[in-house]
């Protein structure tokens, strides 16, 4: 399916990698995944990266059209949990392990 995929780099070094899913098929949307995907390297995480990275890539999803959009991660996955949340999830019923999130582009500006 059609997606995009940002490097984030500061200078020479390589923070991490975001990825957007632009549509969802019936297995993403069931199974795990969602629209959005990222990952901070190891040196640089708890310094913000990701919330940042995850509020950028909103914009580009708002550009794309998308009117919400579903986040999934593991439920011992504190940090994941926590950027989902700061950057406006809403929790929905978990599914097959996976805690889920839905972001609402389109109220939240
Ligand atoms: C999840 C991940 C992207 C977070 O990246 P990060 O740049 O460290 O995240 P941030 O610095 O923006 O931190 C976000 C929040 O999580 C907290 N946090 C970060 N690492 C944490 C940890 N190991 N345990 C608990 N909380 C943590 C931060 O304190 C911050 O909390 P706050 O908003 O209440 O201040 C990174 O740990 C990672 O790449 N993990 C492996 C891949 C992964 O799990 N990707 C997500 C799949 S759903």
């Amino acid at each position: 399916m059609p997606s995009t995929l940002f490097w984030y780099v500061a200078g020479e070094y390589y923070l991490g990698t975001l990825v957007i899913r632009h549509e969802l098929n019936g297995d993403l949307a069931d199974e795990e995944g969602g629209h959005i995907g990222y990952h901070v390297v190891a040196p640089w995480r708890r310094q913000g990266h990701a919330t940042r990275m995850l509020s950028a890539g909103l914009d580009r999803c708002r550009t794309l059209g998308l009117q919400r959009v579903l986040l999934c991660c593991d439920p011992d996955n504190e940090a994941s949990r926590r950027v989902i949340l700061r950057n406006g999830g809403e929790p929905d019923a978990p599914r097959h392990g996976e805690d889920r999130f839905w972001i609402d582009l389109v109220r939240q500006v």
